[in-house]
């Protein structure tokens, strides 16, 4: 009996398990399942539907029949229930808080297993392995190696051909869609997609068109990739489901805000690519959070307290009620609404706090200050205000008034979520829901504010947005892309692990944007000449393209000549008489070689344009040898410290690396005169550059080097 299977290539979730259920069958009887791949996003409702003479059956059906029509092959079907509908159910879903909460569990039940039941591959295994397979953000997970133990089981079943066979498989029929769908779209005229990463996850009860997602920095500084996290998932989120997001400015302590960090938020936002549907402050509710806050005191729900600061701190600690915590609320609301507000000498010893709990397992909930008195002049609001509310009553009711569908922060609030939905059912708001992601760490990389202030305080960098440094205008300006750190943080998703990232993850991600639109170019450093007695007489032009597989790229201006430059490094590689090519134009031979302490000083050489390219040793990148060569200043960076990461109780200053900027003076070619500051090139043979500031009066045109994950630099760590 033969059986067809429909596989919906398209699906959001593709139909793995079925698809190695298959591969088992095929390889393992004499049945058949032809296997056809259909260019949608479902077969008939479901993602995949097996066809077996008049009998159909579609989606989770699929795995049972095909289960109980090859016991001896697809073992454990009984055993196997229960990780068959965990595979199809929870590892199946996009919802964030579910697929991390999935993982753990199974990365804990692969621990000292090798196969998820007994000692060989099992129904379960096929189920789980296909559910993660075809789940795209959880792949990169797998990569990453976020779930040790599933990591190692994941990679283990792959070298099995029926596991990772299928991907291949599954990869060219992809591959195909992808080639028909573009031919079509070309011939009948319509402009080319751009390919855009798509990673389909959902979000609790998200409905299309309704989600609203928040971005609240407070304007005291620059923004960093921590940053850059946060407002890159609430932009894709609000996207993906054609809401809005709202960028607020969360201002509610005048000691450290300043307007200059609020335009510096804007245009670091703007080197993102994000724009919010809407901009709006913190401080345009003082006077909303002021009636809440006296709403609150009125029922009981909050109490001022001059306990002094030290004091408060421990009773926090050991779980011990303060002495205020019974205060009358007339004493209370005269404190807040006169004293307080007022700022006078008995307000400011006091402070706000809400009456949750005195002695809570979760610290939070511990009767957190929800008012302060500060007498700094705020930069929106003036001296209107002597008492400002805190983030952790700020935020909730923002968050709800606003219309705030769902609040992605990171991590470190998980402990602060409880008191979040206390605030709202206190004051009777609206839900709102809460997702928390981990936040990024990176090795040998320092995040905090008043570090960063140092280096630059020290001259150890130029400025906020040297290219040393994690702000968002720092790693830009080293030559990452919008589409580069959207990709990273998108794969990044479901994670609640911190961990300390190395950089080259994020790179080799930026590299896969920049390389096949990134123009080729050449750069010479240390230049040897070669004469090529053969050579043209005459300097002789040609157009070449840019990049010989993206053709829109462009063309170039390439020079032939009878005097050519190469890499002293190059030029030391090769021998007396050696036959060798110089990319892109063909062969030549050496005919005099001048060196001198072991350093070739010159060379002389006749063409071999027919020589076979194949067959020389040496591929090597030249220029012409002419006045139209542009001068260049290639830089390269090492990270400005030492210690993949510091402990508690390390000082940093004591991990500084001493050198982390390095020149190389060279020549390149004359198109260089007709990039734009911000540009991204490749030089030939060299790598990644993104130009930092043109050429004038006799100065070089400045490159700084683009890590690109794989390269490792002349000083040790991998970039
Ligand atoms: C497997 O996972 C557990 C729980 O996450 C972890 O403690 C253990 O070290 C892991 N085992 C291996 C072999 O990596
Ligand atoms: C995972 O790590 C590998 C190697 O470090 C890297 O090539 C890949 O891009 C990373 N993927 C994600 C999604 O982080
Ligand atoms: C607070 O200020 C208001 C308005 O200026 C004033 O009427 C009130 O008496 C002040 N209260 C205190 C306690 O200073």
């Amino acid at each position: 009996m033969s059986y067809t299977l429909a596989i919906a290539a398209k699906a959001p979730i593709v139909a793995y398990p079925a698809l190695i259920a298959a591969a088992f069958i095929n390889t393992q009887t004499d049945a058949t399942v032809k296997i056809d791949f259909i260019d949608e996003k479902d077969v008939e409702g479901a993602s995949s539907k097996l066809t077996k003479g008049d009998e159909s059956f579609k989606g989770d059906q699929v795995l049972d029949k095909l289960a109980s029509d090859f016991p001896s092959v697809l073992i454990g079907a009984e055993a196997s229930k229960e990780w068959i509908e965990f595979g199809q159910n929870e590892l199946s879903v996009k919802d964030f808080k579910k697929l991390s909460v999935s993982l753990e569990k199974l990365d804990a039940h692969l621990n000292y297993r090798s196969f998820v039941l007994g000692y060989r591959t099992s129904l379960a295994d096929i189920a789980a392995w296909g559910s993660i397979r075809g789940n795209a953000v959880m792949t990169s997970i797998i990569r990453n190696q976020t779930y040790i133990n599933i990591s190692r089981w994941f990679s283990f079943l792959e070298t099995d051909k029926r596991f990772g066979g299928v991907l291949a498989l599954f990869t060219e029929a992809i591959a195909e869609v992808r080639k028909q769908a573009k031919a079509q779209a070309t011939s009948s005229g319509k402009k080319k997609e751009t390919h855009k990463a798509n990673f389909e996850i959902n979000l609790q009860d998200a409905v299309d068109g309704q989600v609203v997602t928040r971005f609240p920095p407070e304007p005291s500084g620059y923004l960093h990739i921590g940053h850059a996290k946060a407002a890159i998932l609430n932009k894709y989120f609000a996207d993906q489901y054609h809401g809005k997001l709202i960028i607020r400015f969360d201002d509610t302590n005048p000691s450290k805000e300043r307007v200059e960090f609020q335009d510096s938020i804007i245009e670091d936002l703007r080197l993102l690519g994000i724009k919010g549907d809407r901009t709006t402050y913190s401080s345009d509710y003082f006077e909303k959070m002021y009636e809440l806050c006296i709403q609150l005191i009125k029922e009981g729900k909050a109490y001022a307290d001059d306990t002094v600061q030290e004091k408060m701190r421990q009773e926090r600690m050991d779980g011990i009620p303060s002495e205020r915590r019974e205060r009358s609320v007339e004493e209370n609301l005269n404190i807040f609404t006169e004293e307080m507000k007022n700022g006078t000498e008995e307000g400011i010893k006091n402070c706000i706090r809400a009456k949750m709990s005195y002695d809570n397992p979760n610290k939070a909930l511990r009767d957190p200050v929800i008012y302060r008195c500060n007498l700094t002049p705020h930069h929106r609001t003036g001296t209107e205000w002597k008492m400002y509310p805190t983030y952790d009553f700020c935020v909730p009711i923002v968050d709800s008034i606003e219309g705030v569908t769902h609040a992605l922060r990171t991590i470190e609030y998980r402990d602060r979520n409880p008191q979040y939905e206390w605030f709202l059912n206190a004051l009777n708001l609206r839900k709102v829901h809460i997702w928390d992601f981990a936040r990024v760490n990176f090795v040998r990389t320092l995040l905090s504010k008043r570090k960063l202030q140092w280096f630059v305080d020290k001259g150890y960098v130029s400025n906020w947005d040297d290219p040393r440094f994690p702000t968002v205008r720092g790693v830009r300006r080293r030559g990452m892309t919008v589409e580069g750190l959207k990709n990273f943080v998108i794969a990044q998703g479901p994670s609640r692990n911190i961990i300390n990232l190395d950089w080259s993850v994020i790179w080799a991600l930026n590299k896969k944007i920049i390389d096949p639109i990134a123009p080729r170019h050449t750069s010479i450093v240390n230049p040897v000449k070669i004469h090529l007695i053969d050579g043209p007489e005459k300097p002789v032009t040609e157009k070449k393209p840019k990049h010989k597989k993206n053709p829109d790229v462009g063309e170039k201006d390439v020079i032939y000549a009878k005097d050519i430059i190469i890499d002293q490094e190059d030029a030391d590689s090769l021998e007396d008489d050696e036959e060798f090519t110089l990319m892109d134009w063909g062969n030549i031979i050496i005919t005099k070689l001048l060196k001198e302490d072991g350093k070739v000083q010159s060379i002389e050489a006749k063409l071999n344009l027919d020589g076979d390219f194949r067959k020389t040793k040496h591929k090597i990148t030249w220029l012409a040898d002419t006045e139209d060569n542009v001068e260049v200043d290639l830089v390269d960076f090492d990270h400005l410290i030492t210690k993949d990461k510091l402990d508690e109780g390390d000082d940093f200053e004591n991990f500084i690396t001493p050198d982390t900027e390095f020149h190389a003076a060279g020549l390149a070619d004359l198109n260089i005169k007709l990039l734009e500051v911000g540009d991204i090139i490749q030089f030939e043979r060299k790598g990644y550059y993104r130009l930092d500031k043109k050429g004038e009066s006799g100065k070089p045109y400045v490159f700084f080097t683009i890590p690109d994950g794989k390269t490792v630099s002349k000083y040790g760590a991998a970039k």
